[in-house]
């Protein structure tokens, strides 16, 4: 896979639109953005220390029921890179890399259809190496807090795509989720209430038990363990 290192950029997951006319998959990667973009709509922080890069990836066969795997991919792909450095990491479904309690990495996709199918997905990951993150008031960690090694940036961007590249398998993104059977606080849009974790099913979604009825969330946010509303 072609890699394309920038220093600044707005957001790698917008710079890696400006390749979609080639029709081939790229890594966009940049040390800093200036407008790095989380999930609903949210921004992200991206200064100078952390790994910001964006898998830009072509599909042929590949029917949009399979978008959970995309998911999966990336946050497998992040939790080996952290193993690689010695940290311990676990998966807050979706898609959030955590470690040590706090949020050690996010994950933006952006997938294309066509009819029922998979055209191209654009995986952005933001992975905190080295970077500040006093700003976010004790939410998030970075690698090098945790890891027993000296880290550098451009080692872990390397070994994530490395990573990246690999194939991964539901088992293997279920052996980092570890909030099954616990009870955690759901939102849904203006809803919010309690349930008990059950399991991911092989499409992605999470059944959370409400009340002994069982319910498959698709797009809720989830809070685990303090903080349950
Ligand atoms: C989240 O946790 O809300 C997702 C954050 C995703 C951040 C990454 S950094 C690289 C790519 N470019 C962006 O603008 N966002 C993603």
């Amino acid at each position: 896979m072609k890699v394309i290192l920038l220093g600044e950029c707005t957001s790698t997951n917008d710079e890696a639109k400006e390749y979609l006319r080639n029709g081939e998959d790229v890594c966009v990667c940049a040390e800093r953005q200036t407008a790095g973009r989380g999930t609903k709509g949210r921004s992200f922080s991206s200064l100078a220390g952390g790994v910001y890069l964006s898998f830009l990836t072509f599909y042929s066969d590949v029917t949009a029921d399979k978008a959970f795997q995309v998911m999966m991919h990336a946050a497998v792909s992040v939790c080996r890179t952290a193993e690689h450095f010695g940290v311990r990491p676990t998966i807050k479904w979706p898609n959030d890399v955590r470690a040590g309690g706090k949020k050690l990495c996010g994950i933006l996709i952006e997938n294309a259809l066509s009819g029922d199918h998979l055209q191209y997905s654009i995986v952005g990951i933001g992975l905190n190496v080295n970077n500040d993150l006093s700003s976010l008031g004790g939410i998030a960690v970075s690698l090098s807090e945790l890891s027993p090694m000296p880290v550098s940036v451009g080692a872990v961007r390397d070994e994530l795509i490395a990573q990246y590249s690999k194939q991964s398998t539901m088992e293997e993104y279920l052996s980092y989720v570890s909030f099954l059977g616990e009870e955690i606080g759901v939102t849904e849009g203006s809803v919010q209430y309690r349930a008990i974790a059950r399991r991911i099913l092989p499409d992605g979604r999470l059944e959370v038990e409400r009340d002994g009825k069982c319910y498959a969330l698709s797009s809720a946010e989830i809070v685990i363990g303090e903080g349950v509303k």
